[in-house]
């Protein structure tokens, strides 16, 4: 596949066949993602895959993390407050603690939905500049990654989400203060016909000083 058709063809994928990546594939995409640009060559990025029961596990720390950021938001509002809002009136009301859990399982259906995660860091620098150079890098490696899993007839798509970038998720994927979440990528073969994809040309937000 050439680098052009490659590009233009890559697309986000949500559905994912019930079939493991042998681990080489894997591999093969963290190797083509690392030749990035990086500015001082810091290499600010650290992958974390997480495949088979890794996926329970880090559901698991993703519910703790969101009923604890819960419970906070339920004792900082009190019970009082939460009557006068009305909060327990009604079967569609609920307290942030049921709110969490009720996340914690759509969190995990997505983390079980693709056979592979891969939780994309970058490090922080001694300066703001530094730092968003880094994450900057870390993002065309992202980029990298996409691209070379669909060269290799996998399926990926880029999601965020803070539960990344809590202190729970980061204790359980060994990941440091001093690191920025970039991406969740979740990645299998594909389970889906393709997508309408669209995009205005580049001319459009163009413009060109040719003096
Ligand atoms: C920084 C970033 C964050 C994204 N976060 C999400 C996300 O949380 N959920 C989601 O469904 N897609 C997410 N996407 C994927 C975009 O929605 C997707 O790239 C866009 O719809 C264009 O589709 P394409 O990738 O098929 O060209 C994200 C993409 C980027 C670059």
């Amino acid at each position: 596949m050439e680098v052009d058709e490659a590009i233009v063809s890559r697309a986000s994928v949500k559905k994912f066949a019930d079939r493991d990546v042998p681990k080489e594939l894997i591999e093969k995409c963290l190797e083509l993602a690392v030749w990035a640009p990086n500015h001082r060559l810091t290499e600010p990025w650290r992958f974390r895959v997480v495949t088979d029961r890794g996926r329970d596990a880090i559901a698991d720390v993703i519910r703790e993390q969101l009923a604890s950021d819960s419970s906070r938001v339920d004792q900082t509002e009190g019970t009082a407050n939460a009557e006068t809002k009305g909060l327990f009136s009604g079967p569609l009301q609920f307290t942030a603690t049921v709110k969490s859990s009720i996340a914690a399982e759509q969190v995990r259906r997505k983390i079980m939905s693709a056979p592979v995660l891969i939780v994309v860091y970058s490090l922080r620098a001694v300066d703001e500049t530094l730092t968003r150079e880094n994450f900057a890098a870390t993002a065309a490696a992202v980029q990298n990654l996409l691209l070379g899993a669909h060269h290799l007839g996998l399926a990926a798509i880029w999601r965020t989400a803070d539960y990344f970038a809590g202190d729970k998720a980061r204790a359980f994927l060994q990941i440091p203060a001093e690191a920025d979440f970039v991406a969740a990528v979740y990645l299998g073969f594909p389970d889906q016909r393709e997508t309408t994809r669209k995009r205005t040309p580049a001319q459009q937000w163009t413009v060109w000083f040719q003096h």
